[in-house]
């Protein structure tokens, strides 16, 4: 069976690593092991020139009966003018809400041909592999009140208001510990029952997920301040790391500079799972649109190219389909292949387009 993939490439770099991915799919046909049907449309700035607005209701449509979506980045100075609730971000903030993406995963890993790159020492991050699994439709951001209001004396009162309900926290906590089944067994929650009632109630139906359905599986709480410092003290400890919306912000931030590169950070945003068994999901780069490099075959696709990994493994259950991708980037990666962001000092760096030349080249002779 073919399965259908939407491909909405967006803005700047966008097209230049989505076309990369389109080179890798037409490489993933030719082993039998991954057939897509593709679908393209606008998002962001190119959908606001073409329609007046950064998602059309027939994008979401498309991307509501897609298997799973692929984008690439949205913006650019272009657009720094439009009101804000057409502006480029809005067209994927739509997507987010309307497709009901609650998880978002950031996987952060230290390719060893790439640890000297790290904020951290070599023997810190060489080999290092977590996966962040972060709230990210609940929580401060959208919790009401959220207002600044004036007070009687002329100064002013900020409200943002944290709210977790008991299914939120149990469908992230499923989400995280299905991982982890997978993985090594070891799941990390972090939070702050200390000071935080958001934190009390995130801890005990995390404990509590865990005792009926998880319990062959490793659970440790660590608060999130803690974490952040964990995360720069001795990262290889952590797997599967699950928490709120605003922590898992700021931690999967961190963890991002244990690796290298914004250029080879993949991303899955996932929905609920539905009678049939499937479920909504989006990959992206973690990277936005890169206007200072756009259109001089500068980008580096490898984050763009691991998110339709994490596709493959995620939304289709084809793992075989997506070690052979993984396998075929760090072996590129090993062979010598960098694109500027990644090449330091002395190295003669490939364009976007040689990266997955590359990619595919080491993917054939897997
Ligand atoms: P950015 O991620 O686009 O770029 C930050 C820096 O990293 C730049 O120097 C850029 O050249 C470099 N970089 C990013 N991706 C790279 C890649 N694949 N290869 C090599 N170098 C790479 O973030 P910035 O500059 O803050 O934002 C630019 C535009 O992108 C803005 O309009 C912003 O709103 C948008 N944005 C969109 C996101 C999305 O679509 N999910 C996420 C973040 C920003
Ligand atoms: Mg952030």
């Amino acid at each position: 069976t073919a399965y259908k993939l939407l491909l909405l490439p967006g803005d700047g770099i966008g097209p230049e690593v989505m076309a990369q991915v389109k080179t890798v799919i037409g490489a993933l046909a030719e082993t039998g092991l991954a057939t897509f049907e593709t679908e393209t449309d606008l998002v962001g700035g190119s959908s606001i020139d073409a329609h007046g607005v950064p998602l059309t209701d027939a994008a979401l449509a498309r991307a509501d009966a897609a298997d799973a979506v692929l984008l690439g980045a949205v913006g650019g100075p272009k657009w720094s003018g439009v009101a804000y609730d057409i502006r480029p971000e809005a067209g994927l903030l739509r997507l987010r809400k309307d497709l009901g993406l609650f998880a978002n995963l950031r996987p952060a890993i230290c390719y060893p041909a790439l640890a000297d790159a790290s904020a951290l020492k070599r023997e810190l991050v060489e080999g290092l592999d977590i996966m962040i699994v972060r709230e990210l439709t609940g929580g401060v951001y959208f919790g009401e009140p959220k207002e600044i209001t004036t007070l009687p004396d002329g100064t002013k009162r900020a409200v943002d208001t944290q709210v977790y309900t008991t299914g939120e926290i149990e469908r992230i906590a499923h989400v995280a510990f299905d991982l982890a089944r997978k993985r090594s067994g070891r799941v990390a929650s972090a939070e702050k029952h200390n000071v935080m009632k958001s934190g009390v109630l995130w801890k005990e139906v995390v404990t509590q997920v865990h005792a009926e359905h998880y319990s062959d599986l490793a659970l440790e709480h660590v608060l999130a301040d803690n974490c952040a410092m964990q995360l720069v003290r001795r990262p290889k400890q952590y797997d599967v790391l699950v928490t709120d919306n605003l922590f898992g912000d700021v931690l999967s931030d961190v963890a991002a500079m244990l690796t290298g590169s914004l250029g080879m950070l993949p991303s899955a945003s996932l929905g609920a799972v539905d009678d049939k068994g499937s479920r909504k999901a989006l990959y992206e780069p973690v990277h936005g649109s890169a206007p200072d490099i756009a259109g001089q075959d500068l980008a580096n696709p490898l984050a763009m190219i691991g998110s339709l990994a994490m596709a493959l493994r995620y939304s289709f259950g084809l793992g075989e389909a997506a070690d052979l991708l993984d396998g075929a980037i760090t072996d590129a990666l090993a062979a010598g292949a960098r694109t500027k962001d990644i090449a330091g000092e002395g190295v003669n760096p490939l364009g976007t387009a040689g990266m997955g030349e590359a990619v595919v080249a080491a993917l054939r002779s897997r």
